[in-house]
């Protein structure tokens, strides 16, 4: 795989141009960096950067048929510039939009990008590692192509389709609903769980991988978690078009993702589609510990949004027990992000109210191990997912 890297305006500055928002590496670390990315995923980069439109058009241009796949960080010509909306558009070549900031929690010109519906992804507010994460996206995305669907109205509410078998036939197929994790923030997207949906389709089973409103600024988690149920939903339409087994269908969530599955899993008990297991992954599943971990306390007040009381009971899984379906509970004991008490007090409180809940304790893992298809925790993972016990 060719990935051309292309740079635009004030990016040669990195390293020196205001460090506190764009970090201390610079242009030339950035670029190695990606070789490296892409080195690991067995791809090369051509790194070009220009504070020219016009060269940044030209750029794109030579991508077209010479390249798999285009990381832009189109600077402010992002918010401003339809020629380069147009140029990634003409290139055919996919292309992910990158900001290394967080544009939205900006000045509000900063929010509008005239490139990116021309794009295939936009990952923003991840700092440099925002690179990595768009090489993963087109690397996933060449091995395995999606089929990408809106499941309801506002731009979150789409997901991708990853079929076994894609062109031959067969099913049909068990499914997995992916639910990707990030502390319901906005700039963690449904791209990390790439590396999962591709490995679980190899293998057999279909995944929905979903993308939901988090916390605001946009939404809230009322509608987070009436997204959640609408995608789960939104598998009946897709089983009158694909393979897919509505007998097997299984929900499967990372970290905060993992809150957002269980309310998805239980709504669709009254709904056209019914999950037949839960799996969730080094998740959020006791609020109660969220709130008192100093790394998850504030993220849990923004979810509540200023809503106490009832809200909080609302929105505690384990609390909220029993689900009503089969659950396996995996997580690391290395997990720095996301304490495994919180699959602990979850299993343990499900079991007392009558669930068939397991918890499975992966030693030495990671929070992100799950995201890794080669990981240890990731295969224990897969095989959960895939393989239910009788
Ligand atoms: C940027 C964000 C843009 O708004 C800004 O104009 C840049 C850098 C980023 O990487 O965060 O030049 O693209």
């Amino acid at each position: 795989m060719k990935y051309l890297l292309l740079n635009g305006p004030n990016l040669n500055l990195l390293g020196s141009r205001e460090p506190e928002v764009y970090g201390h590496e610079t242009l030339e670390d950035v670029e190695a960096k990606c070789q490296e990315w892409a080195g690991e995923l067995g791809g090369t980069v051509e790194a070009v950067c220009s504070n020219h439109e016009g060269e940044l058009i030209e750029a794109v241009h030579s991508a077209r048929g010479r390249m798999d796949g285009i990381v832009f960080n189109p600077g402010a010509y992002a918010h401003t510039s339809y020629a380069l909306h147009d140029a990634v558009a003409a290139a055919e070549t996919p292309t992910v939009e990158i900001h290394i900031s967080d544009v939205e929690s900006r000045e509000p010109w900063r929010r509008i990008s005239r490139i990116g519906p021309a794009c295939v992804h936009r990952i923003f507010g991840r700092g440099v590692e925002g690179y990595m994460w768009a090489i993963r996206h087109l690397h996933y995305r060449a091995l395995h192509p999606p089929t990408t669907r809106a499941y309801g109205e506002d731009p979150d509410n789409v997901g991708d389709l990853h079929l076994p078998g894609a062109g031959r036939g067969g099913g049909p197929y068990p499914v997995a609903v992916l639910f990707h994790g990030g502390g319901w923030r906005r700039v963690i997207t449904r791209d990390v769980m790439d590396g999962a949906a591709v490995d679980l389709a190899r293998r057999g089973t279909a995944t929905w991988n979903v993308e939901y409103r988090r916390i605001p600024p946009v939404g809230g988690w009322r509608a987070m978690l009436e997204d959640g149920t609408a995608a789960v939903d939104y598998l009946r339409e897709l089983a009158d078009e694909f393979p897919l087994d509505m007998e097997r269908v299984t929900t499967v969530g990372h970290s905060a993702g993992g809150h957002v599955a269980f309310f998805a899993s239980r709504a669709a008990r009254n709904a056209r589609v019914q999950p037949a297991r839960f799996v969730p992954l080094a998740s959020m599943l006791d609020l109660d510990l969220s709130a008192r971990s100093h790394r998850l306390g504030g993220l849990v007040e923004r979810l509540l949004g200023g809503e106490e009381g009832t809200a909080f009971d609302d929105l505690n899984p384990t609390g909220q027990v029993p689900l009503g379906i089969p659950t396996v509970a995996l997580h690391g004991t290395a997990d720095e992000s996301v304490d495994v008490k919180q699959s602990r007090n979850y299993v343990q409180a499900a079991q007392e109210k009558g669930d068939q809940a397991e918890l499975m304790e992966i030693p030495g893992a990671e929070h992100g191990d799950f995201l890794e298809p080669n990981s240890t925790a990731w295969q224990e993972a897969a095989q959960q997912i895939i393989d239910p016990p009788a």
